[in-house]
């Protein structure tokens, strides 16, 4: 993939995952890190970053609909072209032998390819997969069937237990030891990760949003309050104590630059 201009591509296939949740099978094959992203382009309406949610074959990105460029991505189906460039960011680093993933709603989609490699390197692996309600909960078929220990939460108690993701953390660790978190989803949820891992001592990693134009460090656009690290370039994955003290969990930017609630 060419680092800074746009390459268009195919999709090659579309799959419904949830009501506001699809995936979308490109023509292209790359080597990334799982953890990092691509800026997806649809001419004529924007350029938005996305995770990767498989790597090994064609490239997958799964996407929840939320807005203007969702909607139209919702729109395109097999045959038709969209442009991406990348892979940028970090990834996650992978370490310990015992491992749990904290995974929000389509915050799942990015811990896919390091589950992946996680299970290939036989290391123990507990998932906790949490969502509003049984419907949007993401590949619990596909999860159940590997060797992993998966643990489900719904807000509304429709599937698993009723409650969060971090709510089964807070039970879990009083019974078992972990070595390493990995979380991505909604802040606030990270945010309690976070702090959890910080009290336990758990080291964990955790992959940020904030509003991106340039994908490659240079506008400034996603800096995090005090330390100016660049989401884009320094992160997405960022470990709890690099974000201890910062906006992380309290506020982020719109595309004005200006202070928003998250
Ligand atoms: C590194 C990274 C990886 C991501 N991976 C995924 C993924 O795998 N699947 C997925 O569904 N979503 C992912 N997102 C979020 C995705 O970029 C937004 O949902 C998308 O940009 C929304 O655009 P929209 O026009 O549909 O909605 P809008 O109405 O424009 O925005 C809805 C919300 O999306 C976020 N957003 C909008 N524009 C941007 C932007 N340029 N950069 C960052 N956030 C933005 C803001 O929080 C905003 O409040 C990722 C974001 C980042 C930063
Ligand atoms: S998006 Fe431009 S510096 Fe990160």
């Amino acid at each position: 993939m060419k680092i800074n201009a746009p390459e268009m591509v195919k999709i090659l296939e579309v799959r419904v995952e949830t009501p506001t949740v699809r995936t979308f099978v490109l023509d292209k094959k790359i080597r990334a890190r799982p953890g990092q992203f691509a800026m997806l382009w649809i001419p004529d309406v924007d350029e938005k970053p996305f995770s990767f949610s498989k790597l090994n074959g064609d490239l997958e990105i799964t996407v929840r609909e939320v807005g203007p460029f969702t909607k139209r991505l919702f729109s395109l189906g097999r045959g038709d072209l969209v442009g991406i460039r990348g892979p940028y960011g970090n990834g996650y680093r992978i370490k310990g032998e015992k491992i749990c993933i904290v995974a929000g709603g389509v915050g799942l989609a990015p811990l896919m390819p390091l589950i992946d490699e996680i299970l290939r390197e036989d290391r123990e692996l507990t998932v906790i997969h949490g969502a509003v309600t049984e419907k949007e909960l993401l590949w619990i078929d596909k999860l159940g069937s590997k060797k992993i220990h998966l643990l489900t939460a719904t807000d509304d108690g429709t599937y698993g237990e009723k409650g969060s993701a971090c709510d089964i953390l807070e039970n879990l660790i009083r019974k078992r030891e972990f070595d390493q978190i990995y979380t991505c989803g909604p802040e606030p949820m990270m945010k309690r990760v976070a702090d959890i891992s910080l009290r336990e001592e758990i080291p964990c990693q955790l992959s940020l949003e904030r509003y991106m134009k340039c994908g490659v460090g240079i506008c400034g656009q996603c800096c995090i309050d005090p330390s100016g690290l660049r989401v884009c370039r320094d992160g997405p994955v960022f470990t709890a104590r690099e974000l201890r003290g910062t906006e992380f969990g309290r506020y982020k930017r719109d595309a004005s630059g200006s202070r928003c609630d998250l």
